[in-house]
Parts: structure tokens; sequence; C-alpha cells
């Protein structure tokens, strides 16, 4: 139902706009979002990317050990400010983030915040070699992606 009337909203704001009734600041407000929105999911996608080649290696045993540090740095730089993807209001156009987001904000926080962590647990096993704690501190950083994910992403 919101939705249907968010859409409305936006077709009243391009109808204003065809009729040159100045909406475009409003006009504006939507592009940025959209911006916003493929830029956090561009973030979420190399995210996806660093902890998927990490699992090939360290679950399915591919042959890139010397490579791992890559993908953990790469994820202490995307992860550091998750909830920065997620300005209020860009749950529009065409995103999977749901609104709750905005109403429960501190547990979106505090979920971003685990991840983060694991991320830096995981950084520091690597970065110290200590190849036995890699399985359990990615197990760790699996389940903290999803649990945001099973929260605040729409299936
Ligand atoms: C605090 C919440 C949160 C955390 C933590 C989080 N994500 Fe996400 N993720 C989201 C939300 C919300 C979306 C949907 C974004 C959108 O569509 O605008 C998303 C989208 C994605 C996508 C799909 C991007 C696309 O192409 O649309 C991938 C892949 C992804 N996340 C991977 C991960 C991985 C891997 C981790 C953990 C290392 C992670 N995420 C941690 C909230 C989170």
């Amino acid at each position: 139902m919101k939705r249907t009337f968010r859409f409305l909203t936006a077709a009243s704001v391009a109808g204003a706009l065809a009729l040159g009734l100045g909406a475009v600041h409003s006009v504006h407000a939507f592009d940025e979002h959209e911006a916003t929105i493929d830029y956090r999911q561009g973030v979420m996608r190399a995210i996806g990317g660093n902890v998927g080649a990490f699992a090939a290696v360290v679950v399915d045993g591919a042959d890139f050990r010397d490579n791992l540090k890559i993908h953990t740095s790469q994820l202490m730089e995307l992860t550091e400010d998750i909830p920065a993807l997620f300005p209020e209001g860009s749950d529009f156009p065409d995103t999977d983030a749901k609104e709750e987001i905005w109403e429960d904000w501190d547990r979106f926080v505090e979920l971003a915040n685990d991840t983060r962590e694991a991320v830096e647990a995981l950084h520091a096993t690597v970065e110290a070699g200590d190849e036995d704690e890699y399985p359990i501190r990615f197990r760790n950083l699996g389940q903290s992606c999803q649990a945001c994910h099973d929260d605040f992403r729409r299936d």
C-alpha cells in the first residue's frame, strides 16, 4: 500500500514537472537516491565479491592463499561505514532495502557494527597467518551479513 502511495507521489512530481510547476527540487531528491542506491548496491556487490573470493580459497581450496590479505583489506575499506550507505529515504525507487531500516536504525547500526567487528577479526587473523582460525572467523562474518539481510533486505 505504502509503495503504491510512493509511486503516486513520484508520478505527481513528474506530472508537476511536466506542467512546469517547479518541482525541480523534489525531482533532484529522487535522482539523488537513485544514485545512492546504485552506489551502495555496487559497494555491497564488491563486499560480496571479496567474501566469495575468500570462500573459494578457504572453503573450496582454490590455490590463491597469498591473496587473502587483499580481500580482507578491501573488506576493511568497504565496511568502514555501512550505515552511511543508507541515508534516510533511500528506500525508493529501486532497492531491496526495507523501510524498517529507518524505523529501527539503532538495531541496523548494531548489525553493521557486528559485520565490521567480524571483518576486523578476520583481517587480523589473516595478517597473523593464523590459518586454523580462518574458518570460524569467516563463518562469523558470513553470519553477520545474513543477520542484517534477514531483517532489513527484501528477498
Ligand atoms: C547492516 C546491514 C547489512 C550488513 C551488515 C550487510 N548488508 Fe548486504 N545488504 C544490505 C541491504 C539493506 C541490502 C539491499 C541494498 C539495496 O538494494 O539498496 C544489501 C545488499 C547486498 C547485496 C546485493 C547488492 C545488489 O546487487 O543489489 C550483496 C551481494 C550483499 N548485500 C552482500 C553482503 C555481504 C557479503 C555482507 C557481509 C560481509 C553484507 N552484505 C553485510 C544490508 C546489509
